[in-house]
């Protein structure tokens, strides 16, 4: 039998074996009573993560399709992308891509988007939605949505709110109805801890009612094609199905661990990685806003990644290196998902190892 390594990578990440087997339940059709008790099971357990009364669809897509789906349906005039890395770069060139008209407000790596950023760019152009990614995975820095929210629901009633939360939802609390946000979106192969395939994505009526108003939109991802079967519990094209099984079961845990405990655990082993790098290395980011799933090591040391990686694979883990213009200056670690205290420090235990750090 083939050794799996433990994943500290932020995504795909660490799968227990009850959840994979949780997939491996007969097929259903999707048209099917079953089906659509299933959808709407899944579905208040997902309303109650994100403290949502208001739509949640599932997609048979990773994060990069809502993405695209969101932005195409959110603006008839001019969308403000926020960029402090890599994610924020792509959602940026998925706006271009799609033809639509955007600018952007950019920050050095390893700083947050802020609200007086926001306000300063929104101030200076007749935007109808904006992007920002809450859980910046290539930096490790972790935006204030819920003050960028409240400065965006005050003062900027008619521009969208569009956030990424791909590697931080079901990690740590977002409140998607007190904060205001318009849509919210994420793929299950990070803090929800399922295989990859099937994304999540929280709508405002604000957001439906926009993307009624936008007529070239594409289909696949269109809100108001997709409400119309929602209201049945159901997905317009075929859901992932063995996913969602999956999914339905994962939400169980995690509703049993406690909402309050769960993003208290990722706080906690967040602090411990981080404390560990302030002592051995140094953190990359603005301290003020680390990420509470992923954290991003500065490379002070000069330790070659490619070896540290291969011993620890060795050893049963794998952590990644760092992305973009990071990679070999900094390495990530991620403690999301269902990855626990005793995780962390047993990883940290082998780094020190095999790095002979005391
Ligand atoms: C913040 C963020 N946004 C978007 C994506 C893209 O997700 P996917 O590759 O699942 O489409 C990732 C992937 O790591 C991410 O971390």
């Amino acid at each position: 039998m083939r050794m799996y390594k433990k994943l500290f990578i932020p995504g795909p990440t660490h799968v227990r074996d009850s959840i994979l087997q949780a997939q491996a339940i007969p097929m259903i059709g999707h048209r099917t009573p079953e089906y659509a008790e299933l959808q709407k099971a899944v579905t208040a357990k997902l309303q109650k993560t994100l403290y949502t009364n208001q739509r949640v669809f599932l997609f048979a897509s990773t994060s990069t399709g809502i993405m695209e789906g969101a932005v195409r349906q959110s603006s008839t005039s001019k969308v403000l992308n926020t960029i402090c890395g890599e994610f924020s770069n792509r959602w940026h060139e998925i706006t271009v891509s799609n033809g639509l008209h955007c600018d952007t407000v950019e920050v050095p790596l390893g700083q947050a988007i802020t609200p007086d950023l926001v306000d300063r760019a929104l101030a200076g152009g007749a935007y109808d939605a904006v992007t920002v990614v809450m859980n910046e995975t290539s930096t490790g820095v972790m935006s204030p949505v819920a003050e960028i929210a409240a400065l965006v629901r005050n003062k900027y009633p008619e521009v969208l709110l569009l956030v990424d939360a791909v590697s931080c939802m079901a990690g740590v609390k977002i409140e998607f109805d007190t904060w205001g946000l318009d849509v919210c979106l994420a793929g299950v192969q990070k803090c929800f801890a399922l295989p990859p395939g099937l994304s999540v994505c929280a709508v405002s009526e604000r957001a439906m009612e926009r993307s009624r108003q936008v007529k070239v939109k594409g289909h696949y991802f269109d809100f108001v094609v997709n409400d119309e079967y929602y209201q049945r519990n159901q997905t317009p094209a075929t859901p992932a199905i063995s996913l969602i099984q999956a999914l339905n079961v994962q939400m169980d845990t995690i509703l049993a661990e406690g909402l309050e405990n769960r993003w208290a655990r990722h706080i906690e082993m967040a602090d411990c990685v981080r404390d560990w790098a302030r002592t051995y290395f140094r953190l990359f980011s603005d301290e003020r806003y680390l990420s509470h799933t992923v954290t991003n090591v500065e490379n002070v040391r000069g330790i070659d990644f490619g070896l540290l990686s291969a011993e620890l694979a060795k050893r049963g883990a794998m952590i990644s290196n760092g992305y973009g213009r990071l990679k070999n200056k900094c390495f990530r670690i991620a403690h999301m998902g269902d990855l626990h205290l005793d995780d962390v420090r047993w990883l940290l235990d082998q780094i020190n190892d095999i790095l002979n750090l005391s």
